[in-house]
């Protein structure tokens, strides 16, 4: 996501600074500690200008949330967005989805969104891709055993390398959908590539890929 430099991007950081956690692997070892009480942990990672956290959050005010964007301009749109909101169920990480790799205890999380991630096209970069087999490992180590992985994206290409990289990787597949929009799911958020994209006309892929339980 390109974008220009966010005006006072800093000193409207720091107004937001009891969102944001300065160093997510303080709790590297008992995740359930950044919010301190035993509510279900979800976790989106790249959450963009925060409109799917802001209005997941608010219907889910029994659910903690964690969202990780590494881009400091667009960050800082998605802390204000949950600020306003009055939000206390919302922390944010600025940084990468790779340092959840350090987490090697299975941890607190229950869910990992993973909305509309950049497609990184040419087969060389697939490493790169939120869904390739080394971000799955990544992710065992923060979710609980039979934890989620919500999935959605308006790339086929993407979509379908996600699918087998899931299920190369032994996750259990469920709610698969090539047009979301149409397929009578109930209670989607849209995100803010979401609308975009189905304004366009375009189809929205989304699916659910499941941990072992064990
Ligand atoms: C295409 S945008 C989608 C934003 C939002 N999820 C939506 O659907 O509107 C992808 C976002 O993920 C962030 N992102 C990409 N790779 C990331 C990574 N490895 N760690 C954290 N954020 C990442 C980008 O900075 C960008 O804001």
């Amino acid at each position: 996501m390109r974008m220009r430099r966010k005006k006072h991007r800093e000193e409207r950081m720091e107004a937001c600074s009891e969102l944001l956690i300065p160093d997510i692997l303080e709790y590297k070892d008992d995740l359930g500690a950044v919010f301190g009480d035993d509510k279900p942990l979800y976790i989106e990672i790249g959450c963009g200008k925060g409109k799917f956290i802001t209005e997941t959050a608010m219907n889910n005010p029994d659910v903690n949330f964690i969202a990780i964007e590494k881009i400091s301009d667009v960050i800082v749109l998605a802390l204000e967005k949950v600020k306003a909101a009055g939000l206390t169920n919302v922390k944010f990480v600025r940084g990468d989805a790779n340092l959840l790799g350090e987490f090697e205890t299975r941890s607190k999380c229950d869910r990992i969104y993973i909305n509309f991630c950049d497609p990184w096209k040419k087969s060389g970069y697939a490493k790169r891709r939120l869904t390739h087999a080394n971000f799955l490992e990544k992710y065992k180590g923060i979710l609980k055993p039979g934890g989620e992985i919500h999935f959605k994206t308006d790339n086929q290409a993407l979509f379908e390398f996600s699918l087998n990289s899931f299920s190369d990787y032994g996750l259990r597949l469920k709610n698969i959908t090539l047009d979301l929009h149409n397929s009578g799911f109930e209670g989607n958020v849209m995100t803010e590539y979401e609308t975009n994209f189905s304004s366009q006309g375009m189809p929205i892929y989304r699916c659910e890929a499941i941990y072992p339980a064990k």
